[in-house]
Formats: C-alpha cells, structure tokens, sequence
C-alpha cells in the first residue's frame, strides 16, 4: 500500500507566523524525511467558498497567496504536490456519494462546526454547503488515499468523520477506502502560537498577527506594540515571564546564536528570563531582541516570497502542474469507488452480459 500524505489550507487570507510555527515548519521537515510516496497539499478554495461565497474575489486573490507562502517557506514542488481543491472535479463526485452515508444529525453534532457556526452569523439559515463541508473534506482525503493528515487538533472531528465514511463506506460496498490518521503537531518542532496581543490565537480578525509578508518596519511595530506583563511598569520591577507574550515567542524563536550576535549580555533564554524576573530589564530591550530575532527569521522568507512573485507565471505553472497530478490521482480513486458501488456502466463487460442473459431468457 502507498503511505500518502495530505493536509490544507483554506485560501482566506496571506500565512502568518503563527501557520509558519503551527503547521508550515513541520510540513517542510516531513517533506525532506522523505518518508512517503506522495505528499499533497490541497488549496481548499472550495471549502473556503462555503463560508465565503458572497466573496469569491477574496478566495481568488489568496490562492495564489498562499502558493506563496508555502513556496517562500520551503515547500519544495519537486517533492510535493500542491493543488487547487476547485480544479478537482472528481472530489465533488466522490462528495456527492459520500453524503448518502452521513446523516444531518452526524453534520450536526461536529464539534468544529458547532464551533464555527457560533463565529458566523449564518444565524438560523445555515447554507447546506457549508454543514456538508466536512463530507467534502472526507472526499479530500480518501480521494488521494491519504493515511496520514497532519492537522492541527481542531480538525480532528473532520477526520473521525472521514474514518466513519470509510468505514461505513467498506462495509457496504466491500473494502475500497483506506481510514487516515491525523497527526497532531508535537510541541518540540510545532506550536499553537498566541496572537501579539496575548490572544490565545493569531487570526485575521483579531488583528494580532506577523504575516510572513510583512515588510521589516511592520513587524518592528508589531512586536514594539506587543503585549507584556501589565503589572511591569518601571524597570526596576520584577516581571512575569509566564504568559508575557514577548518571552512566549522568545521560545518559539529565539535560538542559542540570536544572543550571541544580538543580545551578548545573557548566554541563553533562561538567563534572561531570570533578569526580568528579579527586575531591572525593560520591556523596551527584550523588545528589541525579539525584533532582531524575527527579522533575521523572516528576511529570507519574504526575500524568497518576492522573488516568486516576480514571476508568478511560474507559480501558476506549479499550481497547474500538480492539479494536474492531483486529478490523475484523484480519478483513478473515484473509478475504483464506482466500481465498488457498481456504477461503472461503461467499463463493465461482465455486467453487461448478465443483463444479456437475463432479458433473453425473459423474452
Ligand atoms: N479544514 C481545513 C482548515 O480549515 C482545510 C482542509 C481542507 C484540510 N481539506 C483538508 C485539511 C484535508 C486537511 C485535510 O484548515
């Protein structure tokens, strides 16, 4: 059997450091182990259209966004395959057959919906397409017969709802789909990062996030203007280190040689933790450290993120390129699924001969 890997986006907006930290860093790791026969990364314009389709313009515009910042963050085209969900139409297909074996209840009872209705106002009008987005997201995955989706844990209930599909579906029309695994970042290479206002969340609408983007003076007001320890007025005060957001991202960030070359005075983090501990270190001056250290972090990031964009045909030609691949893939599941259900009119001789036999001895 192929060891498939497949994960996503939805193109609602450029990545920001906390997708770079969360999910982007790990998938570049697990694209140079190796370890796989095919890696998919899914575009989910679709899905993204199910809460946006009043805005198609905005899904549009970040696709090529988010190429981007897959591109300008390592992601190697050569190793995996990037796609646009939209250019697939064998997903809708496999959607389409999928939806028999789920109930509305089922759609109902999903914690991540549950949990998104709440932050939109589809108020009691909820659009099918948008309770149903999770059986699409089944047809993502067995679609390209996926085993491991490396998610972030809000999507677990999307992928117990595809292993319930597959396992519903096996049962029916006899073993076809194969049941993924998701697997959850771990905290040593990956982190749910907090928003620079201490937010538990980066997110576009709170307005707190560093967007991979982001030209050098941005993030230098970013970080200057980040949330700290409220009660470190003076200097001369001790401060707090747990939940001050300028240490969580020293965490996240800084590394051994940023003191070495920035910050001389302390040989590492728990140094400077202690300093502002014991009182006597600004706020201003870990500030800065933490500007020194994204900026050197990002250059590189941004630099490549121009140069691609430079030439965005040829971004366009990777997109093209691996839907490409993405349908081939994709279509030869879908066959053996029509197969399964016995929908495969065209291609089936014996059938044919059966139904022969039958109407000449009716007749
Ligand atoms: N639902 C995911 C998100 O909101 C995006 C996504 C779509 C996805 N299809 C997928 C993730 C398949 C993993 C596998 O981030």
């Amino acid at each position: 059997m192929e060891k498939n890997i497949l994960t996503g986006d939805r193109p609602t907006g450029r990545l920001h450091i906390g997708h770079y930290v969360g999910s982007l860093k790990r998938r570049v790791e697990l694209q140079n182990k190796g370890d796989y026969d095919n890696f998919y990364i899914e575009i989910a314009d679709a899905q993204a259209l199910t809460d946006n389709y009043d805005n198609p313009g905005r899904v549009r515009e970040n696709v090529l966004e988010v190429a981007l910042d897959y591109l300008a963050c390592g992601i190697d085209p050569k190793k995996v395959t990037i796609f646009i969900q939209s250019q697939v139409p064998s997903l809708c297909e496999l959607t389409f057959y999928y939806m028999n074996l789920v109930t509305l209840a089922r759609l109902e009872r999903n914690p991540t919906i549950k949990e998104e209705l709440k932050m939109r106002d589809f108020s009691s009008s909820i659009p099918t397409g948008f309770l149903t987005y999770p059986i699409s997201q089944a047809a993502d995955i067995t679609g390209f017969d996926a085993t491991i989706v490396p998610v972030g844990d809000d999507q677990l209930p999307m992928i117990e709802q595809t292993r319930e599909i597959v396992r519903s579906f096996n049962n029916i029309y006899g073993e076809t789909l194969y049941e993924p695994e998701a697997v959850l970042p771990d905290n040593s290479s990956c982190f749910r990062l907090v928003g620079t206002d201490g937010k538990a969340k980066m997110s576009k609408s709170l307005n707190n996030c560093i967007y991979l983007s982001d030209e050098p003076d941005v993030i230098k007001s970013k970080v200057m203007g980040m949330y700290t320890d409220p009660n470190h007025l003076k200097v001369e005060d001790p401060g707090r280190v747990e939940g001050n957001t300028v240490f969580t991202y020293l965490e996240v960030f800084a590394k051994p040689e940023h003191f070495k070359k920035y910050l001389e005075e302390y040989q590492n983090l728990d140094e400077l933790k202690d300093h502002y501990r014991r009182g006597g270190l600004g706020d201003v001056k870990i500030k800065r450290f933490l500007n020194d250290v994204l900026q050197e972090t990002l250059e590189p990031i941004r630099n490549r993120r121009k140069e691609l964009a430079s030439n965005i045909e040829s971004v366009y030609k990777i997109l093209e390129e691996g839907t490409k691949k993405a349908n081939n893939h994709c279509e030869r599941v879908l066959k053996r699924v029509k197969n399964a259900m016995g929908i495969n009119y065209f291609d089936d001789s014996k059938f044919l001969e059966m139904q022969k036999e039958k109407f000449e001895k009716e007749n």
